[in-house]
């Protein structure tokens, strides 16, 4: 084989590989369903939230896409001590997830749904802010079917109470 026709071939598959994964990932963020149905309607346009992670988290880019998805300005801030960023924010540990989010003067901790962010925002409780803790596996950005359902809660201080029940 020709040098020419060798390097031709590898011009081929560089260009072909790179229009299949710019197919698969257009195709995986435009049809993404939701997890929560109540959720589809949530439009939160106007709305700017910084959100603080790992480089190698790959779930809260998904949380900030689910977000954007619904109107949110989400402006990502990659940290290697997410840990810090908890602590300097008042999230308690034992609700401590991936990320963590600030939205106009309250704390979001975790894959927390768009309707309870909505709400917060509307009600604006005396609280530091909101919490989904751990990371379950049927939330906004995880994605993952589950018959379990998970909590929403609001902390301030150690106080921490149950805001939504969601599956
Ligand atoms: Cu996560
Ligand atoms: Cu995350």
């Amino acid at each position: 084989m020709s040098n020419k026709v060798f390097y031709s071939l590898v011009a081929v598959f560089i260009i072909a590989s790179t229009v299949f994964w710019i197919y698969m990932f257009q195709d995986n963020s435009s049809s993404a369903p939701f997890p929560n149905s109540q959720t589809a309607d949530v439009d939160m346009e106007g709305v700017t939230l910084t959100m603080y992670h790992s480089p190698t988290c790959g779930c809260c880019v998904n949380w900030a896409k689910y977000l954007e998805d619904h109107g949110v300005e989400v402006i990502t801030e990659e940290t290697m001590n997410v840990y810090s960023v908890k602590e300097e924010h008042g999230v308690p540990n034992q609700l401590s997830s991936c990320h963590t989010a600030v939205v106009d003067g309250y704390v979001v901790e975790g894959h927390v749904p768009v309707e309870d962010i909505q709400r917060l925002l509307a009600e604006r409780p005396d609280v530091t802010g909101i919490a989904v803790p751990g990371m379950p596996q049927n939330s906004p950005g995880m994605d993952m079917p589950s018959d379990e359902t998970y909590q929403s809660v609001l902390f301030d201080g150690e106080t921490v109470t149950v805001y939504n029940t969601h599956n």
